[in-house]
């Protein structure tokens, strides 16, 4: 279930967050192995965004602990730490509604970004051009980005965060909007991410995507944690019937 070494490379403890009266991440304590597939998931409004949006630091949490496993095992305590400062670290993400630079084309959107993680501008260049053929974009690698389908838009947003190089790569529901076969595209260049060395945590709706991809689950409820373990397993648990179902379920 777990990578053989079970490095951890992002661990929450006891992590608190409230906007106004809304306690959305309650206590909540879970860990991401480096090499894994996680799956994060939980009813609608649970807090898994807010999860995401804490490790990136979008929001600062309250209370509590997130640290940051560098490669060679050092610890950051992530609260001082900027939202670039975290990409640097090697945390990349997408977001639920991508938002290319719409005025430029799907390979400029690329190579500006690669541009800030590769030390030369050949690199940066060379570096943008493996990733736009690897997210199936190189017969519109000219084309501006005003009017893209969102398919293309969410594989654009991938390739974006790819170009950050990224040690970790959180998904908040990247297969929204798709078609079937879309997703399976979407979850093919997942597995060939993670067989590249990069750790993926899996934010999904659609069930048995997880359940394909996913090495592991962790189950949210109400801002905190529920349960984790294999995902076939996880799904048969009562609880987690009755979070996604509702109490009447039997
Ligand atoms: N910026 C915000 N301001 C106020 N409430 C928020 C904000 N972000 C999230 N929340 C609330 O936090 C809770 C968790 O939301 P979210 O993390 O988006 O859930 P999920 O991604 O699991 O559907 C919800 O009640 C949501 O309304
Ligand atoms: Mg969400």
């Amino acid at each position: 279930m777990l990578p053989d070494n079970c490095k951890k490379i992002i661990e929450l403890k006891n992590v608190d967050k409230s906007f106004g009266g809304v306690h959305a991440i309650n206590n909540l304590s879970f860990s991401v192995y480096e090499g894994e597939i996680l799956g994060l998931i939980g009813p609608n409004g649970c807090g898994k965004s807010t999860s995401v949006n804490l490790m990136t630091g979008v929001y600062i949490h309250d209370k509590g602990e997130i640290i940051y496993y560098n490669a060679d095992g050092g610890a950051v305590a992530l609260k001082e730490q900027s939202v670039p400062d975290r990409a640097k670290l090697g945390m990349g993400r997408t977001f639920q509604t991508p938002k290319p630079f719409a005025d430029l084309t799907v390979f400029e959107n690329i190579y500006t970004i690669a541009m800030l993680y590769n030390r030369t501008l050949k690199e940066a260049y060379k570096a943008a051009e493996e990733i736009v053929k690897f997210v199936q974009l190189d017969d519109i690698a000219e084309q501006k980005c005003t009017k893209l389908p969102i398919e293309k838009r969410k594989w654009l947003d991938m390739a974006r965060v790819l170009a950050t190089r990224p040690r970790i790569l959180m998904l908040d529901e990247c297969l929204a909007g798709l078609t079937p076969s879309e997703m399976e595209t979407s979850l093919d260049m997942v597995r060939k991410i993670n067989k590249q060395g990069i750790t993926v945590l899996f934010i999904e709706h659609v069930m048995s995507a997880v359940t394909k991809l996913c090495n592991r689950v962790v189950v949210m409820e109400e801002g905190h944690f529920m349960t984790e373990g294999d995902p076939l397993e996880v799904m048969k648990k009562p609880e987690v019937i009755r979070a996604y179902l509702g109490e009447d379920y039997k």
